[in-house]
Formats: C-alpha cells, sequence, structure tokens
C-alpha cells in the first residue's frame, strides 16, 4: 500500500491543470468522494496495526498535497474567469513616456536641409579641427591680414604634428567645408554645409565660445548675383513664412566679391520695431556673396569658365527667430525644462 501511494504522490505532483475540464478530472481521480484518496482512507482500517502509523502519516501527506494542487488550480481558475468577465477599462488615464525629444538646433538644422533639399542641394561635412590653409589662406586671408581679426580663433597643437609646423585650428566658419570640397571635385556643385564653429570669445546671452553655421555654395557655368538673390528669397520664405521680405546691405568677406548682408523683415514685431530687430524693423540673418576669383583658383577651379555664390548663416540665430529663445547659453545649458518644449514643434 506504501508503493501505491508513492505512485500516487507522483502522479498528483505532475498533474497538469489546463482548463476546468482537468480540474474535474482531478478530483474525480484523487479528491472526489469514490476517488483515490477516499478508497485508500478506506483501506487503512485493514493495515496491520504495526504498518498503520506509517501508512497513515503517507497517506496524511499524499492527501495534504493533492487538496493544495487542488485548491491552486481552483484559485487560477478564478482569476482567470475575473480577468475575462471584467474587461481592462480603456478610459483610465494612461502612464505618459517622455520619449525624449529633439535639440531645437537640429529640428533648425534638419529644417534647412529640408528646404535645400527641394532645390536640389547636397549636404557635405567637414572637420571641425582645421588648419590655417582650409580655414583662412585658400579663403583669401593673407598671413597677417587684418581680416583675420574678424574671427577670434582657438588655436590647438596636433598631437601628429610634432615639429609644430602647421598651424591647426578650431574651425571659426564653416566656409572651411567650401575649400575641401571644392579641392575634391569639379562643378557643378550645389552643397549645403553645416557644422559647429569655435570662436574665442566671452559666454554671455548674444555670444558663445562655439556655435553653428550651415554654409551653402553653388559653382556653375552662368552663376549670378541675381540667382543667390533668388535662392535666399525662397529659403527664407519657405522657413518664416511667405509674407517675408528679404533687404541686402553691402558688406566686406575676403573670400566674397561683392559681398551682402542678408536681413529679413523682423518676425518677432512684423515690422514697427522691437528689441531683437533693434527697433529697425529688419534682422541681419546671413553673410553672402560671389565667390572671389582668387578663392576658386586657390581650389584648382577655373575661374574664367565657372562663377559661384556662397553664404553662411548662423543656427542659433535663426532658431533664436522661430522659438523666441531670448539666451544663447540656453541651447547648451541641457536643462529639460528649456528642451522639452521642442517636442513638437516643426
Ligand atoms: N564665414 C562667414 C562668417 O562666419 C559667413 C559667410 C559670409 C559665409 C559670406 C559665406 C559667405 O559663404 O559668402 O561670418
Amino acid at each position: 500500500m506504501l508503493a501505491r501511494i508513492q505512485t500516487l504522490l507522483a502522479e498528483v505532483e505532475a498533474y497538469t491543470f489546463n482548463g476546468s475540464e482537468s480540474l474535474e478530472q482531478f478530483k474525480r481521480l484523487y479528491t472526489g468522494r469514490k476517488g483515490a484518496l477516499a478508497e485508500l482512507f478506506d483501506q487503512l482500517k485493514q493495515v496491520p496495526a504495526a504498518e498503520k502509523a506509517a501508512v497513515g502519516k503517507a497517506l496524511n501527506t499524499l492527501k495534504q498535497r493533492a487538496e493544495a494542487r487542488q485548491a491552486e488550480a481552483q484559485a487560477a481558475a478564478e482569476a482567470a474567469t475575473q480577468d475575462a468577465t471584467q474587461p481592462a477599462d480603456l478610459t483610465l488615464p494612461g502612464t505618459a513616456a517622455f520619449t525624449g525629444s529633439r535639440h531645437p538646433l537640429r529640428i533648425v538644422q534638419n529644417r534647412i536641409v529640408e528646404i535645400f533639399n527641394h532645390i536640389a542641394f547636397e549636404v557635405v561635412e567637414g572637420p571641425e579641427i582645421e588648419d590655417d590653409w582650409h580655414n583662412f589662406t585658400a579663403l583669401n586671408f593673407p598671413a597677417n591680414h587684418p581680416a583675420r581679426d574678424m574671427q577670434d580663433t582657438f588655436f590647438v597643437k596636433h598631437l601628429d604634428d610634432k615639429d609644430g609646423e602647421h598651424t591647426w585650428l578650431l574651425r571659426t566658419h564653416t566656409s572651411s567645408v567650401q575649400v575641401r570640397v571644392m579641392e575634391q571635385r569639379q562643378p557643378p556643385l550645389r552643397l549645403l554645409m553645416p557644422g559647429r564653429v569655435y570662436r574665442n570669445e566671452a559666454i554671455s546671452a548674444r555670444a558663445h565660445c562655439f556655435f553653428h553655421q550651415v554654409e551653402g555654395l553653388v559653382v556653375d557655368e552662368g552663376i549670378s548675383f541675381a540667382d543667390l538673390k533668388q535662392t535666399l528669397l525662397y529659403f527664407v520664405r519657405n522657413l518664416f513664412g511667405p509674407e517675408v521680405e528679404i533687404r541686402m546691405r553691402p558688406s566686406y568677406f575676403p573670400f566674397t566679391e561683392i559681398s551682402a548682408e542678408v536681413d529679413v523683415s523682423c518676425q518677432i514685431c512684423g515690422g514697427p520695431g522691437c528689441n531683437v530687430c533693434k527697433h529697425t524693423g529688419w534682422v541681419e540673418i546671413l553673410g553672402c556673396g560671389m565667390i572671389d576669383p582668387a578663392v576658386l583658383t586657390n581650389c584648382g577651379i577655373d575661374p574664367e569658365r565657372y562663377s559661384g555664390y556662397a553664404w553662411g548663416m548662423g543656427i542659433e540665430r535663426i532658431a533664436m527667430l522661430l522659438y523666441r529663445v531670448p539666451d544663447l547659453r540656453l541651447y547648451s545649458q541641457n536643462d529639460l525644462r528649456f528642451l522639452r518644449q521642442f517636442q513638437r514643434l516643426v
């Protein structure tokens, strides 16, 4: 009889419950009125007195285990029917998950790229650590020329340049990428060059030691100043809205001839004057011009055959106009209260 009890115990432990049918069967086989347990308890009376204690103990263990397993299965079955009769309440408010957001400067850069993609501009990038040639000399800034002081430069030591023969610096503008591309490719060129630039300036609400620019470059046969003007007008109207006007003012850059600065009609006050436009109704957004023939020559492009235009603009400035950001430092302080506001814009 002990052997039978052991076999039944093993069966009970191994039994798989799987729906109400199996629970009923378990009762029929083991715990029910006509099940194995009842039968064994009945037989206990006939067990010889000497074995009774041992058999009785084993039988009790079997009984406890069978009842425990049955209770477990019963509870599980009840929980399952409860779930089915009470479906989840879909009107309950959910837990909002913050999924992160793009940085406002990246949103603006993406938008600028998108606008120029529509008129077939290609995006190209270049290194942030530059040499003197690409940042200055090739762009027609002769050595010791005062125009170099227009941009306060961070000079760096290059570990590969042990004898210190070359001048290495953090690029002060993305115009260096123009040189890199023109040295390697012949026209037609139609390029957009976004990137980070560095200047040795005291940090304030209006200046930072690093910021971001997007450079544009077009070189081909027969390119004129009218092409430049129309391209920029197309751009600002797509970015700020169809009502926007531009104004070009004569300016000076060593690498363009003629050179201009471009203002847009103030998007903050709409004309009458405010702090942002310094009460003029106009805000400067970029510098541009026709590429100086000397620059084309420096880069191996024939200025007799080709002409081109270029421009450079600051992304922070444009983002400031679009989002009314009052202080440049906000862009790099990583304050989530600032950054989260741009989640759904653009
Ligand atoms: N590199 C100039 C700056 O950083 C901006 C600029 C002006 C870029 C005229 C150009 C250009 O390509 O033609 O201030």
